[in-house]
């Protein structure tokens, strides 16, 4: 039994052999209790979280034993059941780096190959080292976080019989009661291994009914809440699309059963990745219930020869006693201070209008300058040209041709893309000084067969020996994991961004990956592409990245590391953009969505709503723009649009660093609402719905969260309420049309 002592946090790397722990460490200055060793027992305490494991000193093994509430001295050891039956010890206790073939009959957080064949591992504890701060994961995204945000424990584990150590790295934010844990595996043996399956988070929890929740969607409808009980079994879900994908959120959430938004229980989990990724729950035969998250077994097979390394994605997991909302905004505050590079994190967001709604494949250079009049006009301050503007031998006038070569077309530009970007810019945001900003589409990492670099570099497309190149919307995907492929695409960006003024990139990736040349190029491919992302967003820093992927296909927090916002859905309708939006912000900042109000009918529903309605949707994302052409927009709608893009630049500091209650569901109800409160508690803004006509019923009162019970809140610069009346009793809001919205401001006294 390892006894209790007093808690100790290291400054320097210390390091303990099992058995034997110098007193050198006990004598550590403690400067946080974020980090507790005691012996070989270990405690990651955040304000609101414990997490505790230890080893087992008969096997070595991590065994998990709590993820939850805050706890602080001893725990009570838990009492296992008799060994019985098949299941031996392994596959009857909770463990934190759980292998396989050796009677833990779960699905396992490692599987590594010998040359051999055999697929059995040991990986038994030697040490560990605590240190404030955080290393950066090698070449790939991961939180940051200086000394006084974070502490690092790692622990080193080792197998004896194949040569193969592993190294498990937990960091603690103690403020956002979140745990970002990865783990590496490297090769010290003589012949070479290959790893099969390698999670980044694994974690036992003990015998209780939980729920599930997770992400779900395809093109155009991403994003859907699916809560379902945990049951025994697997249940497992994930992406071999290549990248994240709009079919399932690379986000887990697991809740007690009576866990509801705005109370209970919460554990989220994210995974820090764009590639295919695979999240597994299991419920054991003895009612543990197991959540992995990591790399997609199904596209690893990763060989490592001697010396080798290789490092898992990173994954957060955060808890919360305030309900599944309280689990989004930890997640959300972490990200936007701790994930996203970029210094647009939290700064105000230029309202765009983008072309492609407007325009599409079809414009010229007095057509583009006059759309970008036009939007100067209403008080627009960044106009985005979408698709179309490149391709010389094979100009991009559709999606059959032209991708990949990332020259100006010479025939819409015919004195350069310079010259249109100069005269663009020199017009001046309506009734202000402010210079109106140029942004540029491009698919960097998409060729069609059609394109001069096609033909140069057939060899460049990713591809399975002979088996046919399937293409999708007339495309193929260059191999990113090859690094001329790479070098180019750093190039061909670098050469348009130094070739005229833009200060905005749609990063746009409109398939999925099919024919690869084996599975490991999933991973490879991400370590390249995130090796450009990293080369392009250091040299330009000044320039706003928004990510898209046929809209959500790619919301992952990888991307977010270093573009601070993406486009959400290519979904605009403002109905389906209400729970497209909602579920993105269960593991989302608001302030990563791109978000705009578009023309009607809508291009993918067809269905007509309000402008109001459109706009107060779109400003609940970090990033408003219009996706209209202002001269065939309805006289009406667009003398309402300089008034809406004014409320949005008023809202939008509050969306881009305020915490998000999410009030109400459109899957509950009719009367879906989502408040936003600045991180000072000061101001507060509610979006409130109306989805369908109620005639003749009651009207619902919608009562507030967060709000400081002893205050004041003036409602609207009007009435004054305190806040024990706003979240207890609520307020009232008729609507007299259907389809109808406000936005109504509180401001603390
Ligand atoms: C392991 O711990 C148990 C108590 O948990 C103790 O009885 C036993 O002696 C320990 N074994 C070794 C090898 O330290
Ligand atoms: C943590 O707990 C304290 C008091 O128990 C509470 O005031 C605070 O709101 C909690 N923080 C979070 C992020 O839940
Ligand atoms: C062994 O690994 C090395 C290093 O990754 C690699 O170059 C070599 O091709 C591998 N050999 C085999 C037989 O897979
Ligand atoms: C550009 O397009 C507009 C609208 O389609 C057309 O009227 C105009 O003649 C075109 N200009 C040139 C130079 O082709
Ligand atoms: C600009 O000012 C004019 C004159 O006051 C006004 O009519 C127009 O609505 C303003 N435009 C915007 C976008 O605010
Ligand atoms: C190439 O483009 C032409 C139209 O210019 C189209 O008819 C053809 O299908 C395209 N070929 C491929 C392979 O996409
Ligand atoms: C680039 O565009 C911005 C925004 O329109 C403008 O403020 C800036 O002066 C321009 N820079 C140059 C060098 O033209
Ligand atoms: C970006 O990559 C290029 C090679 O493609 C290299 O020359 C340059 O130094 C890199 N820059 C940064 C900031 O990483
Ligand atoms: C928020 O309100 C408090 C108390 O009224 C005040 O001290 C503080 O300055 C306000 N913060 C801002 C940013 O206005
Ligand atoms: C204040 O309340 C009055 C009466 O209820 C209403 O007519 C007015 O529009 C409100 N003002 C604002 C700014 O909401």
């Amino acid at each position: 039994m390892f006894q209790f002592v007093t808690r100790v946090t290291l400054v320097a790397p210390v390091v303990c052999w099992l058995g034997y722990c110098p007193l050198a460490t006990a004598d550590q200055p403690s400067g946080t209790d974020a980090i507790v060793v005691d012996g070989t027992t270990f405690a990651l305490n955040g304000d609101n979280v414990s997490y505790r494991f230890h080893v087992d000193n008969s096997t070595g093994d991590l065994f998990s034993d709590h993820f939850g509430g805050s706890v602080t001295g001893p725990i009570p050891t838990e009492i296992s059941s008799a060994v019985n039956g098949w299941v031996g010890r392994p596959g009857r206790v909770r463990r934190e780096f759980p292998d396989q073939g050796r009677g833990d009959f779960r699905t396992p957080a490692i599987r590594i190959r010998q040359t051999q064949g055999y697929t059995v591992s040991d990986l038994q504890y030697q040490s560990y080292e605590v240190k404030r701060g955080k290393p950066a994961l090698s070449g790939l995204p991961s939180t940051f976080g200086d000394e006084d945000d974070v502490t690092t424990l790692i622990i080193h584990l080792y197998d004896h019989y194949s040569d193969v150590a592993a190294d498990l790295s937990y960091s603690i934010f103690p403020k956002y009661d979140a745990i970002a844990r990865s783990a590496s595996i490297t090769n010290k043996g003589q012949a070479n291994i290959t790893v099969e399956s390698l999670a980044s988070f694994s974690v036992d929890f003990p015998y209780e009914d939980l729920d599930m929740i997770s992400l779900r969607g395809d093109w155009a409808r991403e994003a859907r809440r699916e809560r379902r009980k945990v049951e025994y079994g697997s249940q497992s879900f994930g992406s071999s699309t290549g990248y994240s994908s709009h079919l399932n959120n690379p986000f887990l959430s697991l809740v007690n059963p009576s866990t509801t938004e705005a109370s209970g229980e919460a554990w989220g989990f994210s995974l820090i990745y764009s590639g295919s990724f695979s999240v597994d729950v299991e419920k054991g035969s003895q009612g543990f219930t197991r959540a992995l998250l990591g790399l997609n077994p199904s596209q690893l097979s990763w060989n490592l020869g001697p010396g080798e390394t290789l490092g898992s994605p990173e994954c957060v997991a955060v808890y919360s006693n305030n309900g599944i909302g309280g689990m989004s905004r930890s997640l959300h505050r972490l990200y936007r201070n701790n994930l996203i590079k970029s210094k647009f994190a939290t700064d105000d967001r230029p309202p765009l209008l983008n072309s492609w709604e407007g325009l599409g494949f079809n414009y010229n250079e007095s057509s583009i300058y006059q759309l970008a009049q036009e939007s100067a006009d209403l008080g627009i301050k960044l106009f985005v040209l979408d698709d179309g503007w490149f391709g010389d031998k094979y100009p991009r006038t559709s999606d059959t041709e032209g991708l990949g070569d990332w020259v100006p077309n010479p025939q819409r530009f015919p004195d350069g893309l310079a010259h249109a970007v100069n005269s663009i810019t020199e017009l001046k945001a309506a009734n202000t000084s402010t210079d109106l900003r140029f942004g540029i589409w491009m698919e960097p990492e998409m060729v069609n067969p059609n394109s001069s670099l096609y033909r140069e570099h057939p060899d460049w497309a990713l591809h399975a020996g002979p088996y046919p190149r399937t293409e999708r919307r007339n495309q193929l995907v260059l191999n990113v994991a090859l690094p001329e492929v790479q070098d180019f695409i750093i190039k061909s960006v670098s050469d348009i961004l130094n070739s005229a003024n833009i200060s905005y990139i749609k990063w746009d990736n409109n398939r999925g990956i099919h024919e690869m040349p084996s599975p490991s190029t999933d991973h490879s491919y991400m370590l390249g592409l995130y090796r450009v992302f990293s080369n392009l967003t250091t040299q330009f820093p000044d320039v706003l990245w928004e990510g898209c992927a046929s809209g959500g296909g790619r919301f992952d927090p990888g991307v977010l590391q270093y573009f601070p916002q993406i486009w959400t859905s290519d979904d605009t309708d403002a109905i389906e953009r209400i729970t497209i939006q909602m579920g993105t912000s269960l593991a989302y900042p608001p302030s990563a969505m791109g978000a705009h109000l578009s023309a009607v009918p809508n291009q993918q529903t067809g269905r007509t709503l309000p402008v109001d309605f459109r706009g107060h949707v779109a400003m609940m994302g970090g990033s408003f723009g219009l996706e209209l052409d202002p001269a065939t927009t309805p006289e009406d709608d667009k003398a309402a649009l300089p008034g809406l893009i004014e409320l949005a630049g008023k809202v939008n500091p509050i969306i881009l660093t305020g915490d998000m209650y999410r009030l109400s569901l459109p899957e509950d109800s009719d009367w879906p609402a989502v408040q936003f409160m600045s991180e000072d508690g000061n101001q507060t803004v509610l979006f409130y719905f109306q989805l369908n006509p109620r005639i003749n019923h009651a009207i619902p009162w919608i009562r507030m969260q967060g709000l400081d019970s002893q205050a004041i809140y003036s409602v609207d610069g009007n009435v004054t309420y305190s806040g024990s009346t706003l979240m207890n009793i609520g307020l009232q809001f008729p609507f007299d049309t259907d389809y109808g919205s406000k936005v109504v401001f509180f401001e603390k006294q």
